[in-house]
């Protein structure tokens, strides 16, 4: 399968206070298939949003680029190119006017696009409404109006009356009940299914990620350090870190034993030496030479995966251990 869209050693970097750069995103690099579904996890403040949001043009790259269908994307394209990506983000109520029905919220994107009469607008809202379960009706409503599931499926609506080819969800259920959570979880799986959407699918929850993607890559720090396939990631996640997200997840890291976690994240604006994750990492003993502390690991692809840990080289001793910096190819 060619890609639909390729991410290629993306960048983001803000300017911070006394001259410092926060690293939000560093080389960032995956694709993802025409129809295909990507999860991205990762801790808070890892560059999960500020991805997505350059992925989708909001945010200009300080180095890489995006290709859609293999053409450059991003603020500069054309607004019907830019329309076959759609966001949807956590919180519906951000992306929908509070002085307006929802209905015209629908229609809005199609209105700047110029596209159609009044009249077609109105249909395919009403038809992207309806393929999100919601009754046309409620497109005369407000959103104070709506339950926060039925903002949301407007939110959607919203995304798919665009017809994207790929839909950027971040958090896109984090904000909703449990019970809810499931119906929107099942919707966004039925919608890709009948509409061929692609998913770059932000969360912190693992268990909607397995349940919606078939690939996951975990960010740390700006940078991806694993990427799997779904039933490899979960049944035998090869990281530290990726283990010890997943050992946070009673359902799913009992039957692996897996540790939690100790100390705090660092910060992006201080990014540990070498192997970002090594403060915190519960096996870097197992790797010789300070190797984790001085070096940082390469992303490597290993079939469908791809790991960026010293303990996947066989924690071999180097006749010449790198020193700090050095090295620092992008992972
Ligand atoms: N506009 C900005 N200016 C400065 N720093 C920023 C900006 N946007 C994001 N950051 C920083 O970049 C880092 C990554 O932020 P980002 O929002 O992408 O993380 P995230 O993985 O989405 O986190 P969360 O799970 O909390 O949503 C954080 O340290 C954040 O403070
Ligand atoms: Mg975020």
């Amino acid at each position: 399968m060619s890609a639909l869209l390729a991410v290629e050693g993306l960048c983001v970097r803000f300017a911070a206070r006394e001259g410092r750069m926060v690293h939000a995103v560093e080389g960032v690099s995956f694709s993802i298939p025409s129809g295909g579904a990507l999860g991205l996890v990762g801790e808070s403040g890892s560059g999960k949003s500020t991805t997505a949001r350059a992925i989708a043009g909001l945010q200009a790259p300080s180095e890489g680029r995006v290709l859609l269908d293999g053409e450059p994307f991003g603020r500069q394209s054309a607004r019907s190119a830019r329309a076959r990506v759609q966001l949807v983000f956590q919180d519906a109520q951000g992306s929908l006017d509070p002085r307006r029905p929802v209905g015209w919220s629908v229609e809005e994107p199609l209105a700047l696009q110029g596209s159609g009469t009044a009249k077609t607008r109105r249909a395919r809202a009403f038809a992207a409404l309806d393929a999100c379960g919601l009754d046309p009706k409620l497109s005369l409503r407000y959103p104070h109006e709506l339950s926060g599931g039925q903002r949301q499926r407007v939110a959607i609506a919203r995304a798919l009356v665009c017809e994207p080819q790929l839909v950027i969800l971040d958090e896109p259920t984090s904000a909703l009940d449990v019970s809810v959570r499931a119906q929107i979880v099942n919707l966004l799986c039925d919608l890709r299914q009948r509409f061929g959407l692609a998913y770059l699918f932000v969360s912190h929850d693992l268990a909607v990620v397995r349940r919606v993607c078939e690939e996951v890559a975990v960010m740390y720090l700006g940078r991806i350090v694993e990427r799997a396939p779904r039933s490899e990631l979960f049944a035998s996640p090869r990281h530290p870190y990726t283990q010890a997200l997943l050992a946070a997840v009673p359902e799913i890291g009992r039957d692996l034993a897996l540790a939690p976690l100790a100390l705090d994240p660092a910060s992006p604006l201080a990014p540990p030496s070498g192997c970002a994750f090594h403060p915190r990492c519960p096996r870097r003993s197992e790797v010789p030479a300070q190797r984790c502390s001085l070096e940082l690991p390469i992303l490597q692809t290993h079939g469908d995966a791809a790991l960026s840990c010293h303990l996947a080289a066989g924690a071999v001793p180097r006749a010449h251990p790198a020193a700090p910096g050095s090295g620092a190819s992008r992972g």
